[in-house]
């Protein structure tokens, strides 16, 4: 009884539309260090403890690049909302590019109360480092205004443990960008007063429906790879709100950097609907076929109509979602008319709950695509090369 909720329950919390055509074998089974995390009852309650809400600072900033930063940017963005920075009284900052104008911004801030999340599995990334001691130095941050995930024994772990700061551990066998589920993620959703707790047991719910038929990362890879080998080189990811700009982001990282290797991988492409109607549909339509195209949706947040429509004569009681929606479709319509393949990912619910499904989801779907793909879901040896090049590089400075 308790299997069929499961299963009965990740299915009404995401939905995924695409002509069906079973194209591999896909086990249900999922065995992997991601999938383990979510267990780690020492990880889990380490963040419980740690609880940042009542406290009085203002500002989160993540300190960290790549599967450092996107986790917890895609996180916060979907539950908050894109302009939640403008709202609220707390506020969220990711340093994830080296860009001096954002650590200027960061300066801005009352540093007193902003909160420092500094994020690098290795311990040793260039770009997190540097804007990390130009934090301490320049800045004068406080050890207790400061928490650092990182790796045990690493660089970045001894040097926290020498200036008394709170450390975290990703567990050995989870990539950054499959690290949602550490604190890498969890502990900003603590901070923004998120529920952690259902967050994960929306990721181990994902992960049980899985093991007991819930079909969606199997159909996923389904479309994505089936139409690869198709050569549908392009997956084109169209969320249609704000909202999951972010989500878009993390899946493109996810997506790329585990599947691009040996030749092999299909690359991840971001567009955002409406806009994009205005931007790359023209291609999408017209170009190359070689795309593929996921869409995804959640209901809207809020709705506006105006009663008078100055005698345009098509808004007569047409708010602004309901146009969204319209248009949303009128553009799969037209994607479909050219025989372009189109899925669309819908979250009916979009909780905590709903949201550690979906992205277990598409992690285990990620891994799957990788063994179809035969290669190696979960290293990155072209980033490392670029990192030791540049490395490299800074010996002759
Ligand atoms: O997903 C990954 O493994 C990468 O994107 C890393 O997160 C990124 O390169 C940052 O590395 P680190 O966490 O070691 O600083």
């Amino acid at each position: 009884m308790r299997k069929l909720k499961e299963v009965q329950l990740a299915e009404d919390v995401i939905s995924f539309n695409w002509d069906k055509k079973k194209v591999f074998n896909l086990k249900y089974t999922a065995h992997y260090g991601f999938v383990r995390s979510l267990c780690d009852k020492d990880l889990i309650n380490s963040v419980k403890n740690f609880s940042l809400e009542e406290e009085n600072f203002e500002n989160f900033v993540q300190v960290g690049i790549g599967g450092s930063a996107l986790p917890a940017s895609a996180v916060l963005a979907f539950f908050k909302g894109s302009y939640f920075n403008y709202e609220g009284k707390k506020r969220y900052f990711a340093l994830d590019n080296l860009d001096p104008e954002r650590l200027k911004l960061i300066f801005s801030l009352d540093l007193d109360k902003t909160f420092f999340h500094v994020v690098s599995k290795s311990g040793k990334t260039s770009e997190t480092l540097l804007q990390f001691f130009i934090l301490l130095e320049k800045g004068k941050i406080k050890p207790e205004n400061v928490a650092i995930t990182t790796s045990r024994n690493s660089f970045l772990d001894s040097l926290g443990d020498k200036l008394g700061m709170e450390r975290f551990y990703i567990p050995d066998e989870v990539g950054g960008r499959y690290s949602v589920f550490t604190t890498v993620g969890l502990l900003m959703l603590g901070f923004f007063g998120l529920d952690t707790q259902a967050f994960v047991e929306g990721g181990k719910n994902g992960v049980r429906a899985y093991r007991n038929g819930f079909p969606f990362p199997n159909e996923f890879v389904d479309f994505a790879i089936g139409n690869y080998n198709d050569g549908r080189n392009i997956l084109v990811v169209f969320p249609y709100k704000d909202r999951l700009l972010r989500v878009g982001e993390w899946f493109r990282q996810l997506w790329a950097e585990s599947l691009g290797k040996d030749g092999k991988g299909q690359t991840p492409a971001l567009a955002l609907g409406v806009t994009d109607q205005h931007s790359q549909l023209q291609l999408y339509q017209d170009g190359p076929k070689d795309k593929a195209f996921v869409f995804i949706d959640v209901p809207e947040c809020c709705d506006f109509k105006a009663n008078n429509d100055y005698g345009f004569g098509l808004f007569s009681g047409v708010s602004m979602a309901k146009l969204m929606d319209i248009e949303k479709e009128a553009t799969k319509r037209a994607l479909k008319s050219k025989s372009i393949p189109v899925s669309e990912i819908y979250i009916e619910k979009p909780n905590e709950f709903a949201l550690g499904n979906l992205l277990v989801s598409l992690m285990i779907a990620t891994a799957k695509a990788g063994e179809v793909l035969g290669v190696d879901p979960f290293n990155q040896p072209g980033v490392e090369l670029s990192k030791r090049f540049a490395r490299e590089a800074l010996k002759d400075v």
